[in-house]
């Protein structure tokens, strides 16, 4: 079946909504998930939003935080964009309604993170900040927004240059074309990618696969950012320990009750995470076994309540005090190349959010940019579509694509350990060559897709994504942020200011 608005958005985290409730004020809006709508990372986010608000905060202070964090790899025009208008749109949500943390005194509760310089983490319930926010965007919506759920988006239509939709799949097999005026990818990162990480099962590079089998320009794919602190038991990881709990107090020993972060960092525990992770990994592999101390935070279950259920589903006794973490793989700084508009190197087709690179997390991002992102790109976005709405335009079909050889894939759990040892927290150039020998037949998976089953589509579009990482990794010879060779330990001025880009299938830096 075919169906028509002026914007579809694929994805549904916080910059998906963000986006649908300021253009569905004006347009109609198809926004598209492949779960349901409160199942995403934003969801689940812990942490909450950075925000200058506070009278001892200044923009200059958060900007130079984010640029430390991400070492200097950054957009400083998308960088000041993010951080002002960042605030104004949390501002804006206050205003609303959105039911922020506050303190006994009125004022509003400001938490610390890793590698911010001051108090500036806005929060809701708690370390339920992501679930707050979502149902708040979820009631605000208009009425022009249409939600559709449990549809995967495989192809993203394409005719000289320009976008003009998407096409989906259900779980029966059922396919529907969404012609549109604009496109919007949002569908978040990849942490799937690892069998490590604090994200949800289906964040799988959807958005960035489907922007690169449509030849568009995705950078920064070396960039993948490992939390320090995920709940660690039996030898998986089980959710996130937010950095909050850090921030309140928490610091990081071994069994030995050894402070890990001591002399590593003038930070210590509140060290940027690429550097924490790195600690923690590295005494994992030593086979210590690190914890984080909260024994010093008197109402722990009180302030982190999601945190303390984690603990208790997970067999953690919170009397103990120790809680035992491991690193694992968080968020994904490259993406899609958009600009502070979201536009990408396509006409009409916009990215935001994860999805996105738009130069505002450098190498390695600072905790709690990820939301603030989200809302203030999001917004910024959907103005810029509302102001310059492009006149309706009928495609002009390509010629059909023969259908797709699926080319030999891993089982997903040897993708992912492969992931883990060859592209993850440190890399080297033969286990980076390993798996992109191995994944290089994803430059060549080129063709209609329609016929797989959506399981096998989401398999297609994780190797690829996984070859864009292992790939982009492979030619960065230096460390910086979170981008960690073993090889090339130090950062080299010349990459300062590169980036590894992928268009139409051509790798360039
Ligand atoms: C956390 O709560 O530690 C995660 C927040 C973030 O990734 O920004």
């Amino acid at each position: 079946m075919k169906f028509s608005s002026q914007v579809v958005i694929i994805g549904s985290g916080i910059a998906a909504l963000q986006a649908a409730k300021h253009l569905g004020v004006q347009v109609n809006v198809i926004v598209i998930t492949k779960s349901v709508i409160r199942d995403s990372n934003s969801y689940y986010a812990q942490g909450g939003i950075a925000a200058v608000l506070s009278t001892d905060d200044t923009y200059d202070s958060h900007m130079q935080d984010t640029f430390e964090a991400g070492e200097y790899h950054h957009s400083l025009s998308n960088v000041q964009q993010l951080i002002t208008e960042g605030a104004n749109a949390v501002k804006e949500l206050l205003q609303e309604g959105f039911p922020a943390d506050y303190r006994s005194d009125g004022t509003l509760s400001l938490c610390l993170e890793g590698a911010h310089s001051r108090h500036r983490i806005v929060h809701s319930g708690g370390d339920a900040t992501g679930k707050m926010m979502i149902e708040h965007f979820i009631q605000s919506l208009p009425d022009n927004v249409r939600i559709i759920e449990r549809e995967m988006a495989f192809e993203l239509i394409v005719s000289n240059g320009t976008c003009f939709g998407v096409k989906t799949k259900n779980a029966d097999g059922v396919i529907h074309t969404y012609e549109a005026q604009h496109t919007i990818l949002a569908t978040g990162g990849a942490g799937a990618l690892y069998p490590f990480t604090s994200n949800r099962k289906t964040l799988t590079g959807d958005g960035i696969a489907l922007a690169y089998r449509a030849g568009v320009e995705v950078t920064d794919m070396e960039f993948v950012q490992f939390h320090p602190t995920l709940l660690f038991v039996n030898g998986e990881t089980k959710g996130l320990v937010s950095e909050a709990v850090r921030g309140a107090g928490a610091v990081l020993v071994d069994e030995n009750g050894r402070r890990l972060m001591r002399g590593v960092h003038p930070m210590e525990d509140l060290a940027p995470r690429h550097i924490t992770a790195f600690e923690i990994y590295k005494a994992l592999k030593k086979g210590r076994n690190v914890f984080l101390d909260v024994s010093m935070i008197n109402d722990f279950q009180e302030r982190f309540p999601t945190i303390s259920a984690l603990c208790l589903e997970n067999g953690i006794d919170l009397k103990e005090g120790l809680i035992p973490v491991a690193p694992g793989s968080h968020f994904l700084m490259g993406g899609v190349k958009a600009d502070s508009y979201g536009r990408t190197s396509i006409a009409r087709l916009y990215a935001a959010g994860e999805t996105a690179c738009t130069g505002v997390h450098g190498a390695n991002r600072l905790a709690s940019n990820s939301l603030l992102e989200g809302i203030a790109f999001g917004k910024r976005m959907a103005i810029h579509i509302l102001t310059y709405k492009k006149k309706s335009m009928n495609f002009q079909p390509a010629e059909q694509a023969r259908p797709v050889q699926l080319p030999p894939l891993f089982e997903m759990d040897e993708l992912k350990k492969r992931m883990m040892e060859d592209a993850g927290i440190i890399r080297t150039k033969q286990g980076l060559a390993r798996m992109t020998d191995c994944l290089r037949i994803m430059e060549g998976a080129n063709g209609d897709i329609s016929g797989l089953s959506i399981e096998d589509m989401e398999k297609l579009f994780m190797h690829t994504t996984a070859y864009l990482i292992a790939r982009a990794a492979l030619e960065r010879t230096e460390t910086r942020g979170a981008h960690i060779r073993a090889d090339f330990p130090e950062s080299a001025p010349l990459w300062r200011k590169k980036w590894v880009t992928f268009e139409k299938g051509m790798l360039s830096v």
